[in-house]
């Protein structure tokens, strides 16, 4: 593991911890590694009105346009779930194809051991930007 995947692999565990996840019970960490390095965090945000919940990907997502960044090369998603790798939601999915389909994704579970995917491979024949391109 290069010390970056291993840094990301860490701040999305250290992300899941800041959960705010009251109804569920379900917390969920996601770090993405920018194009130039950076990292951004995002944890799941629930809320009482149930279908204004924020998935942890995409508050990283958002926290990162707004810090400036809008290539990226990979992310790490993390949750309680100790037996198996637990991929994004289907509209996670579809938020980071936003930003290109070259992304690799790291499944990480809570001891750290993480299974490496792409977007392109967690979600194929996606509809994405360049579909609404003009000529
Ligand atoms: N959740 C995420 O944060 N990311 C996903 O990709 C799947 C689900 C959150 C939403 C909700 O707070 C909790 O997990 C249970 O669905």
């Amino acid at each position: 593991m290069t010390d970056k995947v291993q840094e990301l692999v860490s701040k999305c565990l250290q992300a899941r911890d800041m959960a705010y996840c009251p109804y569920s019970r379900f917390p969920v960490g996601a770090a993405i590694l920018t194009a130039d390095g950076a990292i951004i965090t995002g944890c799941n945000v629930e809320n009482a009105s149930y279908g204004l919940t924020v998935c942890a990907e995409r508050t990283a997502i958002q926290r990162a346009v707004v810090e400036g960044h809008r290539q990226f090369t990979a992310i790490a998603v993390t949750c309680d779930i100790k037996d198996s790798f637990v991929g994004p939601c289907g509209a996670c999915r579809q938020v980071l194809m936003e930003f290109g389909p070259n992304w690799t994704v790291y499944l990480t579970k809570p001891d750290g051991s993480y299974k490496e995917t792409s977007l392109s491979e967690l979600l194929p024949l996606a509809f994405s930007p360049v579909h609404l391109a003009k000529d």
